[in-house]
């Protein structure tokens, strides 16, 4: 979408050849034939867990009897190769989805597959693609935000970038995984027409983008854990389509047999068991369930054959490299670094300026960076996964994290740009050891022109905590005394920025103090996070939309996380998470789904909508630049279904990212096609016929434009109001 007004970086390519699915399941199945029992087993049976020496998920195969497999290496994940060397850091996938950029989606999966590719790791656990349905859930920051279109599109582009050249895809974590509290022991209790509309959406998208894998979640979905749901295989393999294999999450399986009865095609990590009560990890195991009959051989065979056709279809069987994480001599880094500071300013997302805050003018002779966020502090790799604050926060905790090959801290880039725009070194003022130290703080925002206060927050996975926030989040407050430190430096200094770091929403009781002039969210940019604040500070456009909405404090959100040991998540809100909740419910947010400013203003004209075939509408919508200077706009598509179906007022459904000069107008063009709600009564998509209203805008909020459209659909019978009537239904795994 963007390529028309980015040229594409030159990343390193690699030639692979792919095949197609019906290629690569023949040449698995001749390839399985020849294979016994035990091989069979081992091919789908992980070796255990030691990343000090392997891979998080290795399978061996010393067998000959298929020409180029020497066994698998599954490494996470989602933002770089973990637990390696030589490797780049790259933003969390929230911020690849704030960019709102289709071209730099695909290139940043292109990169990570390059290091996988290029480290021996022939399978990529990532990217993750649950929703953030909850703003404290932990692992928010390695999805991609809040709507399930936005996700779906981040994900494939970046599925079809790492399957370029040649890396196995894994689309995590299946399903209903929304945050970590009991992620083991919990229950996700979501009813079938929000499974599909919403849960799914992201997984049906991985499909048709080809992924070659599937993770299963830890997390039970309606009383049956998700690696042994039946139900749940049957819709991934047989409604989507899909034709890899499934492997289970690190120890996900509470019985063996079950899970390879349900669909479960590949164990990890296997190995020996984590507990006594754990005896199930296959490998021989198997052998001995497919000899008893318990599990039948034609099960086996299919895990297999699912197995090694993703290997095919990416090509692995020629000359996949070794497997090299340690190996610091093996550098995968080529020029990623750049595509890495791109996303760093293209997800960086605006919320508030006022007075000509931003970018930076001339007339400015002095500046003040406050807060440790903004420091080196020990450094980015000082605490194992990243699961400990020390300096700025630029990615959060657990095996989505990779070590950082370096990192420039805001002060670093800043205090860089500072210079070359003529500022003089003894005007750039810092206090960023502790941000208890408000004294010191006072004494630098007061004596500068403009006083930049960088704040965070932070989240990870489950298995561990970080200040005693068990992976989600306790609550949405700044971390180490943020609040305290805005205000104090707003009352210091009247030209005052926050910069805000970390996975998500936070509360800004500060917002609108009107000595802040600026409010800067950045989320995890990875090791160039320095770098890319200052490009955005001193000029560069941060052109990032908010892939989740704000409210003003944790009440108003659809969901909260439910801390509860042994839970029972039930996802009653439905249909209506983010900003379709704020729609549902009337409540205005701070920020909408969607938002952020740009540095100039752009008028909407001439919408137009058709119907080219019955499930597929087109519009057209100009735009303009009514303002002074060259700016970026995301034109966003809603779709407002036929009333009488419980639907959201309106659902993300097309968008576009476009650049234009000033006066500067062009026709967009934006694709619908999706109309699909899911009837619950006869199992199936259907396109409802009545009165479609297609809305056009700058975000969920600002609305520029709408038209309606008849379409002649499918009545369904099976609706009635209230929604919550039909909940529920169907919904036996
Ligand atoms: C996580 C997965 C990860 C796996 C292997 C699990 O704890 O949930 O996302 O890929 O560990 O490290």
């Amino acid at each position: 979408m963007l390529s028309s007004i980015l040229p594409l970086l030159g990343l390193l390519s690699v030639a692979v050849a792919h095949r197609t699915w019906v290629d690569a399941i023949s040449l698995a199945k001749s390839a399985v034939s020849k294979l016994s029992t035990e091989e069979q087993a081992a091919l789908v049976s992980g070796t255990g867990f030691n990343p000090a020496f392997d891979c998080v998920g290795t399978i061996a195969f010393p067998s000959s009897k298929v020409s180029g497999l020497e066994g698998l290496c599954l490494q996470d994940g989602p933002a770089g190769v973990r637990f390696a060397q030589g490797n780049s850091a790259f933003p969390a996938g929230i911020n690849t989805a704030a960019t709102f950029n289709v071209t730099l989606m695909r290139e940043v999966g292109l990169a990570i597959g390059e290091e996988f590719r290029g480290k021996g790791a022939n399978v990529w656990l990532g990217p993750v693609l649950n929703l953030a349905r909850t703003p404290q859930g932990g692992r928010n920051w390695e999805g991609a935000g809040g709507d399930p279109f936005l996700a779906s599109v981040s994900v494939s582009e970046q599925i079809k970038g790492a399957q370029s050249v040649g890396v196995i895809a894994t689309a995590k974590h299946y399903i209903g995984n929304e945050q970590e509290h009991g992620r083991n022991t919990g229950t996700s209790i979501i009813d079938d027409r929000t499974l599909r509309e919403v849960y799914l959406l992201p997984f049906k998208a991985a499909v048709d983008a080809g992924v070659g894998a599937v993770m299963c979640s830890y997390n039970k979905l309606n009383g049956t854990y998700a690696c042994e749901n039946s139900r749940l295989m049957d819709i991934l393999k047989s409604e989507l389509g899909f034709k890899g294999f499934v492997m289970s999450d690190w120890w996900a399986t509470s019985s063996g047999l079950e899970a390879a009865k349900a669909g479960l095609d590949m164990m990890m990590p296997g190995g020996t068991p984590p507990a006594d009560d754990q005896p199930d990890v296959w490998g021989p195991t198997l052998v001995k369930m497919v000899e008893s009959g318990e599990v039948a051989k034609s099960r086996l065979k299919d895990m297999a054959v699912r197995v090694l056709s993703a290997w095919y279809k990416l090509g692995q069987d020629d000359n996949f490299p070794k497997v090299t994480l340690h190996d610091p001599d093996v550098d995968v880094q080529g020029n990623h670094r750049d595509i890495i500071r791109q996303i760093g300013v293209e997800s960086t997302v605006l919320l508030k300026n006022v007075r000509g805050a931003l970018p930076f003018r001339e007339s400015l002779k002095s500046l003040a960076i406050i807060g440790e966020d903004s420091s080196y502090g020990k450094g980015p790799n000082e605490f194992a996964d990243r699961a400990g604050v020390s300096g700025t926060v630029a990615i959060g905790w657990g095996s989505g994290t990779a070590e950082f090959p370096y990192i420039v801290p805001p002060v670093e880039g800043i205090t860089k740009k500072a210079h070359e725009f003529g500022i003089s070194p003894s005007k750039i003022l810092v206090a960023n050891k502790n941000d208890t130290s408000l004294d010191e703080a006072i004494d630098v925002a007061e004596s500068a022109d403009a006083a930049i206060v960088f704040v965070f927050s932070n989240s990870g996975e489950g298995y561990t905590d970080v200040e005693r926030n068990f992976g989600d989040r306790n609550d949405l407050k700044l971390w180490h005394n943020g609040d305290q430190l805005v205000a104090t430096v707003a009352s210091a200094n009247r030209n005052t920025i926050v910069v805000i770091h970390g996975p998500g929403a936070v509360d800004m009781p500060w917002v609108n103090h009107p000595n802040i002039t600026a409010i800067v969210m950045a989320m995890m940019p990875g090791q160039e996070t320095g770098n890319a604040i200052a490009d955005v500070l001193f000029g560069v456009e941060p052109s990032g939309r908010l892939p989740f909405t704000i409210n003003a404090d944790r009440a108003k959100y659809c969901c909260d996380v439910d801390y509860s040991e042994y839970n029972t998540i039930e996802y009653k809100e439905g249909l209506f998470i983010d900003y379709m909740w704020n729609d549902h419910r009337g409540i205005t947010p701070l920020f909408w789904f969607g938002y952020g400013l740009s540095y100039t203003t752009f008028g909407y004209t001439e919408l137009r909508v058709s119907l080219v075939r019955s499930d597929y509408i087109l519009a057209t919508v100009t735009i303009t630049n009514t303002g002074f200077v060259s700016g970026v706009e995301v034109v966003q598509l809603y779709l407002g279904f036929p009333k009488g179906y419980s639907e959201p007022v309106k659902k993300l459904r097309a968008f576009e990212k476009i650049r234009l000069d000033p006066a500067e107008s062009r026709a967009v063009t934006l694709n619908v096609t999706d109309l699909n709600i899911w009837d619950v009564a006869s199992q199936k998509w259907a396109i409802p016929g009545g009165t479609y209203t297609i809305y056009v805008g700058a975000s969920a909020g600002d609305i520029r434009a709408s038209e309606t459209l008849e379409v002649d659909g499918y009545v369904l019978q099976a609706f009635k109001e209230p929604f919550e009537d039909e909940r529920f239904v169907n919904q036996q795994s």
